[in-house]
């Protein structure tokens, strides 16, 4: 990313160091402005943030606002954005405005760096802008700076601090569980706190993911109404605080979760924060979501322009209980069944202690002999010749105490002195805060890689929160260093990983979407949001993904979870996202296999509308027992419509669903496919503006049914 920038920066437009020169620094989007603005006193407020307005001077008529990067000690009385323990013990910080300058990038893309300081103690704070024209998104991070000559320690330090002020606050949450991942509820906030965090350090989201939606006046609508949609890049401890105070302003402060996590800044060194990453749309949460699938695909995810494979994984159908002739089979199924990879998971490495259970050979990344006799490259050379590829599942930041990876580095784990050590699914983590543990975890994926260059993709796994925390490495000064140290670990590690195999793509798994950020999505082509593959379940989790991340981002599997509904529910529930399998054929009847092979060659045909197109949530499930999406190409030629009845009722109105994103002009034929035993069925042929004002029946009274249409252009 870095690279990009800096091959894309074209020219510095404007610099200023005079206070009195500065009017509004404006960091706008094509649809919304935010305006700063440097008071008499020399303090950097927040003039506005929304619609754009259409002529520049208007914004001199609102009020200059609240500072935008509050600080502990001074005069104001809420939860500050920055708190710094200055070496002589003063608690305080007083920022006022030095210059600022905006670079203008490729693509309709700006950076506005504004540079503050406190003039007394010299602590620099540069608070960066990136604005996404186009896509409507804005980033947000901060640099903070010790000019101090003896070290100073961060108590609080905000990526970024947004201010409104609105009758109403709602905000929607995404929170859960293993196996339950983003339930999303919303409520009214007032006076006070609300916090959405976590402490769990690697599996950091399992409870509640870093993203939110915050609507302005009233709940949030899916087409219509104000929302702010906000995510932190940060594969670690988050923190966003909601607080409305007195006046009934509220403030959104977003970074990491200061938690444990004093940071000591020596004399000049640089503290940079993680960017929160934000969309405001005029037109509802699905707005925003679109918003944000079109800047990731062209400005975050990894291969975000790319296509995605699809695959066999054969996790759910074997567990551990595998050797070379069942993946050889396998390998096979996947061939017959028509993906493109078959992806081997967890339990086929170690030897001391073989990884026939979840209890040991954690960290001993060899091929388990017994199992594995002729090792990877008799699957790598087997998929070669059925002509598939050859995916592998790893867990490279962890050890079960029960490994020789324990046995010889257990100066590498993290865990307590004077104290008995307590497992999370029978592992520990390793300290990616030291760099011997750095090269570790890179000469895993980079060992594997050179002994069977064959392996076309990586699913990296994540199984335990930080536990036992303490760091051999970080010592006794810096121990509350750990999380984030751990996290920029992580990423030096993932950065030579993609510096040297660049088009390697890897699934982020942490058991289930415990890892589901846009800075891990960086290093990553996809996640796994759940291990509940339970379709109906996927509904609800795939529904709250989607509000941030695109389709193409998210691994959706068909299993035998919930065999009541049928394999077609199954598959179709998993089109909305990157297909793949993990069952296998003996548990399938002959048609059930048939439809599946049918499956896969209709994804194939319709999956670059699915990936790249714009999602619309027509129907939630939350709603009822009904449920619609639908993808539309960009060019308005083609769209497609999944409809699921979960548990009808006989008294439910089979509503009309109003289709979006077609062409008004036009005319589509509107075909039912992807149906079982049956061929398609031609609806009808309607205009685009019939489909979105008249729309279709589509749902039905019959449980567990799913429908899938095919909308194209005449
Ligand atoms: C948790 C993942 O979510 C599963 O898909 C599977 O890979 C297991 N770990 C393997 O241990």
């Amino acid at each position: 990313m870095k690279t990009f920038w800096m091959v894309l920066m074209i020219a510095v437009v404007c610099h200023t160091d005079l206070r009195a020169q500065v009017k509004n620094i404006i960091v706008a989007t094509d649809e919304t402005s935010l305006v700063l603005t440097v008071s008499g006193d020399g303090r950097l407020r927040q003039r506005y943030l929304g619609r754009k307005l259409l002529n520049e001077a208007d914004y001199n008529a609102v009020p200059q606002g609240a500072e935008v990067y509050l600080t502990h000690g001074m005069e104001d009385y809420y939860e500050p954005a920055l708190h710094v323990n200055h070496a002589d013990g003063n608690p305080s910080t007083l920022l006022t405005y030095v210059s600022h300058r905006t670079a203008t990038l490729a693509n309709g893309v700006t950076e506005t760096v504004i540079m503050l300081t406190d003039t007394v103690y010299k602590t620099e704070v540069e608070l960066h802008y990136v604005a996404y024209a186009r896509e409507n998104v804005f980033k947000a991070w901060t640099k903070i700076t010790n000019r101090e000559s003896k070290p100073v320690v961060l108590e609080k330090y905000a990526s970024s601090m947004l201010h409104f002020n609105y009758g109403e606050y709602y905000l929607s949450q995404f929170n859960g569980d293993w196996a339950d991942e983003v339930n999303l509820s919303e409520q009214r906030l007032s006076f006070g706190k609300k916090i959405l965090d976590t402490k769990l350090g690697t599996r950091a989201n399992m409870f509640v993911s870093p993203f939110f939606q915050l609507a302005f006046n009233a709940p949030a609508q899916e087409e219509s109404g104000t929302v702010l949609t906000g995510t932190l890049g940060w594969t670690g401890n988050f923190r966003f605080t909601f607080e409305e105070t007195h006046s009934g302003s509220l403030r959104v402060i977003s970074g990491i979760n200061p938690y444990a996590s004093q940071y000591t800044l020596a004399k000049g060194a640089s503290f940079v924060t993680p960017e929160f990453i934000f969309t405001l749309s005029y037109a509802g949460t699905g707005q925003a979501g679109r918003n944000l699938h079109d800047w990731a695909r062209l400005h975050q995810l990894k291969d975000g322009q790319g296509t995605r494979m699809t695959l066999l994984n054969n996790w759910e159908s074997t567990y551990f209980g595998f050797n070379e002739e069942k993946l050889i089979g396998l390998i096979a199924e996947a061939k017959e069944l028509g993906v493109d990879m078959f992806l081997l998971d967890d339990g086929w490495f170690a030897n001391k202690y073989p990884r026939s259970s979840d209890r040991q050979g954690l960290g001993d990344w060899e091929e388990t002999k017994d199992k594995l006799p002729n090792g990877i490259g008799r699957l790598t050379e087997e998929a070669r010749k059925q002509g598939v590829k050859f995916g592998l599942w790893i867990e490279p930041e962890m050890v079960n105490p029960k490994s020789e990876l324990y046995e010889k580095h257990k100066d590498w784990v993290i865990t307590l002195p004077n104290r008995k050590e307590y497992y999370y699914r029978n592992q520990l983590v390793l300290d990616l805060s030291n760099p011997k543990v750095q090269d570790y975890v890179y000469s895993v994926v980079d060992g594997l890689m050179t002994k069977y260059p064959d392996i076309a993709f990586f699913k990296w796994d994540c199984n335990s929160p930080i536990t036992n925390i303490y760091s051999k490495y970080e010592g006794k000064e810096h121990q509350s260093h750990l999380y984030i140290d751990y996290v920029h670990g992580l990423y030096n590690v993932l950065e030579r990983i993609r510096a040297k195999y660049p088009d390697l793509p890897m699934m982020l798994c942490s058991g289930g979407g415990g890892r589901s950020d846009y800075k891990a999505l960086e290093y990553f082509t996809e996640f796994w949001p759940s291990d509940n593959t339970d379709p109906v379940e996927r509904l609800f989790i795939q529904w709250g993904f989607s509000q941030v991340f695109p389709a193409k981002a998210q691994c959706a599997h068909v299993t035998t979870w919930n065999r009541s509904a049928s394999i077609k529910f199954r598959t179709d529930v998993a089109m909305m996202g990157k297909l793949g399998f993990d069952i296998k054929f003996e548990d399938m009847k002959s048609n059930e296999q048939a439809f599946c092979k049918q499956a896969i060659r209709e994804y194939n045909r319709l999956k670059s509308v699915i990936l790249d197109g714009d999602r619309y949530g027509l129907v939630s499930p939350y709603s009822g027992n009904h449920t619609a999406t639908m993808y539309a190409a960009k060019s308005g030629d083609k769209a497609v419509l999944f409809s699921f009845d979960i548990f009808p009722r006989p008294s439910d109105k089979t509503y009309n669903v109003c289709l979006r994103g077609l062409d008004a002009q036009r005319r589509y034929v509107v075909k039912e496919v992807n149906r079982m035993g049956q061929k398609d069925r031609v609806v009808g042929t309607y205009s685009g503006d019939f489909l979105m004002n008249v729309g279709l029946s589509v749902f039905t009274h019959s449980k567990m049914n799913s429908r899938v249409f095919e909308i194209v252009a005449e």
